[in-house]
């Protein structure tokens, strides 16, 4: 297919290269140019303009945030103006379910399609084609999109044909990975307070009743407190929390434990843990217990 990329971050950079790998023509475009290089290297044509990258069959937007993804999308500048007719907007980012219904709205009185497709899977799950899809829109724009899902996903999941509701099941998924990282926070330092070896516990964890690459995930980078360079940073983890709670608000289902990991990232950014990883604030746990892990890195 003919496609735009927009946002080539942690996550953009790998998916955009597994679409030009399997033969899709691919146009990108990054707010910050030079991160464009690697992939026209690969063999993507670069856009100067948002613009440019509108002009085939589908452009994909994976973007930090909503703030982000409203600069890219509306305005005369953006994808809601200069996409052509008929071509579909397939919004990939993890945003607000209220943005998505903005962008639904937005894109149908354009005669656009639009696809709410985030995804599952941290950056190298993106390099290497791993992702799980969640993907929620027309039935017949969703199976268009089909093509350009498996190249960089495992496995599209498809959750009907409102999109909003796929970017509540992403923020559904993200507050249950937060959920893992502060019970793990918790497991692991009551037993290493023990003087227990956290690598063979997370080793039998993961053998046993926990197998599951959430906790294999997880439990391997709490194990070696590698937070550093960060595949999900915590600004982003935050993001999600607070739009989970928002979605919850919203629906009137109140989230208590939501609401703690809440107060962990708070703790975790006020103390400059802007640059780890979202995980690193499992270790607030063992600083409460009197554990200095972070220590080093943090205020
Ligand atoms: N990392 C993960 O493990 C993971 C997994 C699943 C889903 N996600 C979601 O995927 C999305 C992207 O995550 P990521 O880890 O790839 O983030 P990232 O590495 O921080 O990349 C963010 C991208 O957004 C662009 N951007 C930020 N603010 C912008 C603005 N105001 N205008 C235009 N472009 C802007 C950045 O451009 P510049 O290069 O110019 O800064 C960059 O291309 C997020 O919604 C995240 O929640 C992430």
């Amino acid at each position: 297919m003919k496609v735009g990329f927009i946002g080539l971050g942690n996550m953009g950079s790998g998916m955009a290269a597994n679409l030009i790998r399997n033969g899709h023509e691919v146009t990108v475009f990054n707010r910050t140019p030079s991160k464009a290089q690697a992939l026209v290297e690969q063999g993507a044509r670069q856009a100067a303009r948002v613009a440019d990258a509108c002009q085939g069959d589908a452009v994909i937007s994976m973007l930090a945030d909503d703030s982000a993804v409203e600069s890219v999308v509306f305005g005369d500048a953006g994808v809601a103006k200069n996409l052509h007719k008929s071509a579909i907007h397939i919004s990939a980012s993890t945003i607000s379910v209220a943005l998505s219904e903005r962008m639904a709205a937005a894109h149908a009185a354009s005669g656009q399609r639009y696809v709410a497709a985030p995804v599952f899977g941290r950056p190298e799950a993106a390099a290497a084609a791993k992702l799980f899809v969640t993907a929620a829109g027309a039935p017949d724009a969703v199976d268009a999109c089909m093509p350009l899902f498996e190249s960089y996903g495992q496995r599209t999941f498809r959750f009907g044909s409102n999109p909003a509701d796929a970017n509540l099941v992403k923020l559904s998924g993200n507050f249950l990975i937060s959920s893992v990282i502060e019970a793990l926070g918790e497991a692991m330092a009551l037993v290493s307070k023990a003087g227990l070896d956290e690598h063979e516990y997370v080793d039998f964890l993961t053998s046993t009743l926990f197998n599951a690459p959430v906790y294999k995930t997880y439990g391997g980078l709490i194990a070696d407190k590698k937070f550093e360079p960060a595949g999900f940073a915590a600004p982003l983890g935050f993001k999600d929390n607070r739009l989970v709670l928002a979605a919850a608000e919203k629906l009137q289902v109140p989230l208590p434990l939501a609401s703690l990991i809440y107060n962990r990232f708070l703790t975790l950014l006020a103390r400059g843990g802007a640059s780890l990883d979202w995980s690193a604030f499992s270790q607030l746990a063992a600083e409460d217990a009197g554990q200095t892990v972070l220590a080093a890195r943090l205020k």
